[in-house]
């Protein structure tokens, strides 16, 4: 075999060769040769679940492609329902398939009344929208019992549209909640950025969003909307192979993407970017930053060791917005953070860059959003990739997910009587 490895049982003295296959070589080999001996991988930083052609990555270079498309062709030329649709389907769509496609989402926008009147209610008017949305999606899955079907692929279509569709819905709702607004309902002549910028923002019915900030949302939804095997992926794909249905599935991602590590590191920038406060302050901040006192918010990552492409592009996108509704104060600190990081050895020897939530936030936040929204956007953005591979999940007839562990806690020991403890 040309491209193989061997490997060795050094007990036995017994070999075996595997053959590298596509990046990758076969656990199972491993398992016919070591039983019982398991890889050790936390965090799964080595270990590919799953073969995928949904999203390509390459960390190296900075690439990202969304089914062999350059996400910078995607932000500039497409929409975010047709990235959607090229996620779960795998190909652009014709005319008709889109026109197809666009009609089904706009009409599954609303959410029961039963459901919009009372889950959020239930809620105190400052719970945070992230934990709203987690409560909808997964809630959402008693209206539409059917969804456990998730083999018959029709099926399967109606939730992934409904799911696409409803996001921004619950996403609003939660934002009008919290302000005590009443609910703006989706108007099915919009398109999908500006019905969401009309649900969120529009007070007395003459709202209509400047043209460039619909852009911005429009770039912001295609660049979040996949991937690959990220966090909230993986937690969604985890529980769909248990064949739940794609709305607990996709609940399940919610909560994976709330953390400060994933999707909740473009509202963590924003703070530390107030935190720090001025230009002025930031050598100070970048030297406890290396002292170990804060992790620098919205740099680095587990497979861009070079620039995340997606940061490029909102860096771009930022000063667009920033044209229309003026800059952003926070920008000065942020492009010098970037400056002082980029030329100082210790993020440059750990290879740490911006990443697609370092800017996002700025954007955001000048849009109008508050900042315990912006997860909440990215979790819009990123349902057409959930649902992607949850789809490709289910089409590829995946194994449950139930992976080892090294054993480190207390041997064999008997029961200990109250009276001799
Ligand atoms: C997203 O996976 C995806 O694809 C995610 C995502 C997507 O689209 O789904 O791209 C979206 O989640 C982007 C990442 C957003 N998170 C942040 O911006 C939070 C800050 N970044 C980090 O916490 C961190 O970089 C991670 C979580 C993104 C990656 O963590 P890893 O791969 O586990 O890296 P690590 O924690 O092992 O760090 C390696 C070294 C460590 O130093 P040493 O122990 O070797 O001395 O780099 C240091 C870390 O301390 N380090 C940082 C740092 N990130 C890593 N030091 C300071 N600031 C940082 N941001």
């Amino acid at each position: 075999m040309e491209e193989s490895v061997t490997l060795t049982d050094n007990r036995t003295g017994r070999s075996i060769e595997i053959p590298i296959v596509g990046g990758g070589v076969d656990a199972g080999a491993w398992r016919k040769l070591l039983g019982g001996i398991w890889f050790n991988d936390p965090g799964m930083a080595t270990t590919a679940v799953t073969s995928s052609a949904v999203a390509e990555i390459d960390g190296e270079a900075g690439i990202l492609r969304y089914r062999g498309y350059p996400i910078e062709q995607l932000a500039e030329r497409s929409t975010f329902p047709e990235v959607a649709y090229l996620l779960v389907y795998g190909e652009l769509p014709t005319g008709a398939q889109l026109d197809e496609w666009t009609f089904e989402i706009t009409r599954h926008t609303f959410i029961h009344e039963n459901f919009r009147k009372r889950i959020y209610d239930a809620f105190h008017y400052d719970a945070h929208p992230m934990g709203l949305l987690v409560s909808g999606v997964a809630g959402l899955s008693t209206f539409y019992p059917e969804a456990k079907d998730i083999f018959d692929p029709d099926n399967r279509r109606a939730q992934i549209v409904r799911l696409i569709a409803k996001m921004p819905t619950l996403a609003a709702a939660a934002y009008r909640f919290s302000r005590g607004l009443p609910f703006q309902f989706p108007e099915n002549a919009d398109d999908y950025p500006t019905r969401f910028l009309k649900m969120m923002f529009d007070v007395g019915g003459d709202y209509e969003p400047d043209p460039p900030l619909v852009q911005a949302m429009r770039v912001l939804f295609i660049l979040h909307a996949d991937h690959g095997q990220n966090c909230s992926t993986t937690a969604t794909r985890v529980v769909g192979s248990s064949h739940a249905d794609p709305y607990t599935a996709i609940a399940a991602g919610c909560a994976a993407l709330y953390g400060p590590l994933h999707g909740g590191a473009n509202e963590a920038v924003i703070d530390m970017l107030t935190q720090i406060g001025s230009y002025d302050e930031v050598d100070g901040f970048i030297a406890e930053v290396k002292a170990g006192k804060h992790r620098l918010m919205g740099f680095g990552h587990r497979v861009y060791k070079n620039y995340d492409p997606r940061a490029m592009i909102i860096k771009a996108a930022a000063h667009d917005v920033f044209k229309v509704i003026g800059k952003n104060p926070l920008l000065d600190i942020a492009l010098k953070l970037e400056e002082v990081a980029l030329a100082d050895d210790y993020f440059v020897s750990r290879r740490l860059y911006p990443n697609v939530d370092f800017y996002s936030g700025l954007i955001y936040q000048a849009l109008g959003f508050p900042t315990n929204m912006f997860t909440v956007l990215f979790a819009i953005g990123r349902t057409p990739g959930w649902l992607a591979h949850w789809n490709e999940m289910v089409e590829q007839k995946s194994r449950i997910y139930r992976p080892r562990q090294i054993y480190t806690g207390a041997p064999k020991r008997d029961y200990v009587p109250m009276k001799d403890r």
